[in-house]
């Protein structure tokens, strides 16, 4: 049996399915631990991954709709014109592990091309949404043994006991470019534990965005409807909500752009006025005129680049697909046993 396939008791007895409902999203507590360490630095920041509550996530399902926002429908268009490469290159009795929600229609149209796949394991770490998908898919796919573990998948985890697998090949699946929003190290610590997760001669099908004119991917994250700006400034409301600050969302302005040299989107929050903000935990914050709240970056890649940032976490490429304008790439690696 596959190591990564090992449960042990110990976390054999963490694992809950998500037919319980267990909702790993962080406590108020663990948010306002969280932002009081990121807000306290001489460039303010909030962790991106705070953008995702229910609102925020609706937000995000509209930005991938956004013509401005080209990464969804780009790697859409590249899923639906190489599913049968792509599946062939996966090859038969795949056990596809999904890092993310599983409801999209990614997701499908790989489960549709897949020969004999034994199992689908998503994994996310809001359980009502888990079992949303997870539900949805066993309809579409009802002899598809499908085990959603809800979890922070950014830590390590062992995979469920799925009978059947021992034969399966593991199959790491991350669409949508999610990997951009990791600082290159963390992005490699990542990859390297996927790889500890899945077993290290295990593949990997991932998402990556391209480096491209940077009037394109500015004008991604500058959309003329405002989609992305309301995304990012409910970072703001979702705290005032949860941990009792006194953000004045109307004080704060939008404020994203691509810096060629770094390869990065950068979104900030730009005080509008010298302001206090009281956050529980540390008092009032003092904000200057023009002071920005850094809340994320989107890193680009070339393929090169990206091909040798997984070498470094162990994986070597063994296709890629793209689309004609080459800005975005699905990327297949194996892991170097
Ligand atoms: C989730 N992630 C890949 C998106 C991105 O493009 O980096 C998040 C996003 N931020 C603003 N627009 C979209």
């Amino acid at each position: 049996m596959n190591d990564a396939l090992a449960v042990n008791a110990e976390c054999a007895a963490s694992y809950r399915t998500p037919m319980q409902a267990l909702d790993l999203a962080p406590s108020a507590d663990e948010v306002r631990a969280e932002v009081i360490t990121a807000i306290a630095g001489p460039q303010k920041m909030l962790p991106s991954k705070l953008f995702y509550d229910e609102h925020g996530s609706g937000l995000f399902d509209k930005i991938c709709e956004l013509p401005e926002y080209y990464p969804t429908r780009t790697e859409l268009g590249i899923m639906r014109d190489y599913a049968t490469e792509i599946a062939f290159a996966i090859g038969p009795r795949a056990l596809i592990v999904e890092y993310g929600s599983g409801s999209s229609i990614k997701t499908r149209i790989l489960l549709d091309h897949l020969r004999d796949a034994v199992a689908y394991v998503p994994i996310d770490i809001s359980g009502k949404y888990l079992v949303n998908s997870a539900a949805a898919l066993q309809q579409r796919y009802p002899d598809l043994s499908i085990f959603p573990v809800c979890a922070d998948y950014t830590r390590p985890l062992v995979l469920p006991d799925v009978d059947g697998t021992v034969s399966a090949r593991i199959v790491a699946y991350f669409p949508g470019s999610t990997i951009g929003n990791l600082e290159p190290a963390a992005a490699r610590a990542f990859l390297t534990s996927i790889r500890t997760t899945c077993g290290r001669e295990s593949g990997l099908l991932i998402g990556v965005d391209l480096k491209k004119s940077p009037s394109t991917i500015h004008a991604a994250y500058n959309d003329a409807h405002g989609v992305t700006a309301a995304f990012n400034l409910n970072i703001l409301r979702r705290l005032n909500h949860e941990i009792g600050s006194n953000f004045e969302l109307d004080t704060f302005c939008h404020y994203a752009f691509y810096n060629p040299s770094l390869g990065r989107v950068e979104m900030h929050l730009v005080s509008e006025k010298q302001q206090h903000v009281f956050v529980p935990g540390i008092g009032n914050i003092r904000f200057d005129e023009g002071e920005t709240i850094h809340t994320e970056n989107c890193y680009k890649y070339t393929l090169q680049e990206f091909t040798n940032l997984a070498a470094d976490a162990g994986y070597r490429r063994k296709r890629v697909w793209w689309d004609a304008q080459n800005w975005f790439s699905v990327q297949f690696f194996e892991g170097e046993g």
